[in-house]
């Protein structure tokens, strides 16, 4: 089946539910699908489910060595990767590269299991492509996440189809002042599974936990974590809604304590034009709490990724996400910094496709630019052609 027609068939199947903010609801639709992609990934290196998946994903790979980089240690074999959130408990980490995903970002996982904030928490603005969501870190904790990684044989470090990073948070149980002990408990238990590990300090969803951004806070959490024997490359993701001073800041002291690499953005509070929008609860933005995503996420993405790109000095690996939706987006993020970047929103909207259709429009660009290797498109300041 052609690609084309694949998309097709995502659309007819899922277009009218994902068109309209009412009716099934958006957990339930994400978690369907996500109980699907743990079933093929325990079973796929069974005869028959292997050769299902192999030639269903042919269509969403790129085996494209112009794409290949090394980032922090690590080898990507394209710089388009899910972001984390999608996959929160790794049931699907045997799986991500049959979607095309140079790299898959696994959690937010927290020491303590934990159930998250009262449903409804995920609302989608299909209109504006856009979403909300107060989770609150629901997931099934550290130890959990291990059994479950073991469960699928996923390859060791370095050896896999797709790079996996594990990101962390803070157990609401866990005070501000203890999140240090909660973070690199969790750390030490997966830092064996990861090839690279991310603080978010950065979900709007837990109480006080953006306030571990401040210097003093990051400062001591990231030399704790970097204390843990075998830290894997250890990256930090910040929020959109930081000042740009606050970002500077925050990039310098990373960088002093030897930081791996930065992520922006994460969901922001900030509700930009839609804030007299009214969602399925009949509230509007405004009056609704949680992070937004998506499309309107694009523009702020890119201004922070300028930013990060001047006040790390050009030498700090930076992942882009945030309202990426397409080639050009994703060629604008690159363009300005990020080394890789990240798609959450648009990949429900728009479907599996997505990832080809970047990876080809990365491709075609890099032909126009004359750029041999992804390399060369970041931090070079080209435009969309
Ligand atoms: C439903 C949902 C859950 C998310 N959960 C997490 C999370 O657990 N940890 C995290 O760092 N980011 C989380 N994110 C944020 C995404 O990783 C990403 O930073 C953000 O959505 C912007 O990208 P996008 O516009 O492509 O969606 C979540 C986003 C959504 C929509």
């Amino acid at each position: 089946m052609s690609t084309n027609k694949k998309n097709d068939l995502y659309k007819i199947l899922l277009g009218q539910l994902l068109s309209q903010d009412e009716g099934i609801d958006a957990e339930i639709l994400s978690n369907s699908a996500l109980n699907a992609i743990k079933l093929a990934s325990l079973n796929r290196n069974f005869p028959i489910i292997s050769n299902i998946l192999l030639k269903a994903s042919s269509d969403f790979q790129r085996n494209n060595s112009r794409l290949n980089q090394i980032v922090f240690g690590s080898p990507f074999k394209n710089p388009l990767g899910l972001a984390a959130g999608f996959d929160k408990n790794g049931v699907g980490a045997g799986l991500w590269n049959y979607f095309g995903f140079g790299f898959a970002e696994l959690g937010t996982i927290t020491w303590h299991a934990q159930k998250g904030n009262p449903k409804p928490r995920l609302f989608r603005i299909a209109k504006e492509k856009a979403a909300l969501n107060r989770m609150g870190f629901n997931n099934d904790g550290a130890e959990k996440f291990l059994k479950t990684l073991e469960k699928q044989q996923i390859p060791a470090p370095g050896n896999r189809p797709c790079v996996l990073g594990i990101n962390l948070g803070k157990s609401k149980i866990t005070t501000l002042d203890e999140a240090h002990t909660d973070y690199s408990l969790s750390l030490k238990l997966l830092a064996p599974l990861a090839d690279y590990a991310v603080i978010n300090v950065s979900s709007p969803n837990t109480p006080g936990l953006r306030s571990l951004q401040g210097t003093k806070q990051i400062t001591k959490l990231i030399k704790t974590l970097k204390d843990v024997s075998n830290c894997p490359p250890l990256l930090v993701k910040i929020a959109p809604d930081l000042s740009n001073e606050a970002i500077d800041e925050i990039a310098r002291v990373a960088k002093e304590n030897g930081i791996d690499g930065i992520i922006a953005i994460n969901t922001s509070l900030n509700r930009f034009h839609l804030k007299k929008l009214k969602i399925k609860t009949g509230n509007t933005l405004e009056q609704e709490s949680g992070g937004l995503s998506g499309l309107p996420l694009q523009k702020r993405g890119l201004e922070v990724m300028k930013r990060l790109r001047k006040s790390t000095n050009n030498d700090l690996p930076l992942i882009g996400v945030g309202g990426i939706s397409s080639a050009r987006a994703a060629w604008e993020r690159i363009a300005a910094g990020a080394s890789l970047v990240q798609i959450y929103t648009a990949w429900i909207f728009e479907g599996p496709n997505l990832v080809p259709d970047i990876l080809d429009g990365l491709t075609l660009q890099m032909e126009k630019h004359g750029f041999q290797n992804i390399k060369e498109v970041i931090g070079s300041e080209e435009p969309w052609k």
